[in-house]
């Protein structure tokens, strides 16, 4: 069976930079605390953009660089848990927009790891020979959906998309998408919430965060080793960008001495299923991984549940 590799990634940030000042203006809360805590310095809010255009914007720009066409797509898949529209989906938006005539179209909602689903889920359709070139999305808009008045979540959260473009590689040719380790601990659903009818993201902080620096670390290794790539290999590890301190224990547990850590966190807060490939296309483009090398990403987060693999850097 042909595998897939991701020919390029582009990513999309709203312009409006929001810094831990401007939210010390309209919650008790100060920069030394969430710096200290979570390691956010500033997160891009979004204004009258949707999870839709946000996308768009990330796909439009990984298809411009991949050296393919819309006519070429049959394919469209988008990871997130923000869409204020349930039906169409945000998929199907995005692909009218770009001019992708036909293409398979779906939306995957498993909250911050839902760029490793979607990204597995359009390698197995490769595989399976029921699509040929995907677009993978995450796209989150969150700012819809916290409550602006608590501060225990409020200064957590920034809206952005990033996007891949997924092709088939050709037989006899290595698979630059690995196996997925994926899975839930579906007994914790409650402790993650964005519930009912004009919901806000709530969540019991600390429960995550213990979940997270204890279980998550040998699953990712798992995925190291169902690739087939010794830790001493990964080039770069893209997590998901939920807390600095999160990131640290996950490291240090993993014994991933020449690895690039992603720190987009600092710079764009926790943009839940975007986060990955958002942290991915900046790393790409500042030239901090080189084409070929292998990169584990992984995402946790909403169910509880989590994804990663490895995948060849573009
Ligand atoms: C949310 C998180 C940053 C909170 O950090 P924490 O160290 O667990 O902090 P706590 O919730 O214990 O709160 C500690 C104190 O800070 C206060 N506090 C909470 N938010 C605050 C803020 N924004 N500014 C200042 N103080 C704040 C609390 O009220 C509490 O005060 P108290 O001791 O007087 O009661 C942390 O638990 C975390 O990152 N968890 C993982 C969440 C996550 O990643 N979710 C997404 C998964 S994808």
């Amino acid at each position: 069976m042909a595998g897939s590799r991701i020919l390029s990634m582009g990513h999309y940030q709203p312009s409006r930079l929001v810094t831990n000042d401007d939210l010390a203006a309209i919650v008790d809360t100060n920069d030394e605390w969430i710096r200290d805590r979570v390691g956010i310095v500033t997160r891009r809010i979004a204004e009258g953009e949707t999870v839709a255009d946000m996308a768009t914007a990330a796909a439009g720009k990984a298809l411009a660089a991949s050296g393919l066409t819309a006519a070429d797509i049959d394919m469209v898949v988008v990871a997130t848990c923000s869409s204020i529209d349930r039906c169409p989906n945000v998929a199907s938006r995005v692909a009218n927009k770009l001019g992708i005539a036909a293409p398979a179209a779906m939306d995957v909602n498993t909250a911050c790891s839902g760029f490793s689903y979607a990204l597995s889920t359009a390698d197995h359709a490769i595989r399976a020979g029921a699509a040929r070139n995907a677009i993978v999305i995450g796209s989150e808009k969150l700012s819809d959906i916290t409550d602006w008045s608590d501060r225990s979540t409020c200064v957590l959260f920034g809206d952005a998309a990033g996007a891949a473009v997924v092709t088939a590689t050709p037989d006899g040719e290595e698979p630059g998408i690995g196996p997925v380790v994926w899975g839930s601990a579906p007994e914790k659903a409650d402790v993650l919430k964005i519930e009912g009818w004009q919901p806000y993201i709530q969540q019991e902080g600390q429960t995550v965060f213990r979940w997270a620096t204890t279980m998550l670390a040998p699953l990712a290794l798992q995925a190291c080793e169902r690739a087939g790539i010794a830790t001493e290999e990964i080039a770069a590890f893209v997590p998901h960008q939920a807390n600095a301190r999160i990131i640290d224990g996950i490291v240090k547990r993993l014994g991933i001495p020449n690895a690039v850590i992603a720190k987009d966190i600092l710079e764009s807060g926790n943009t839940s299923a975007a986060s990955v490939p958002l942290a991915l296309s900046k790393l790409i483009e500042r030239r901090e991984v080189p084409s070929g090398a292998p990169v584990l990403l992984f995402g946790f987060g909403g169910g509880l549940t989590y994804a990663g693999q490895v995948i060849r850097c573009p």
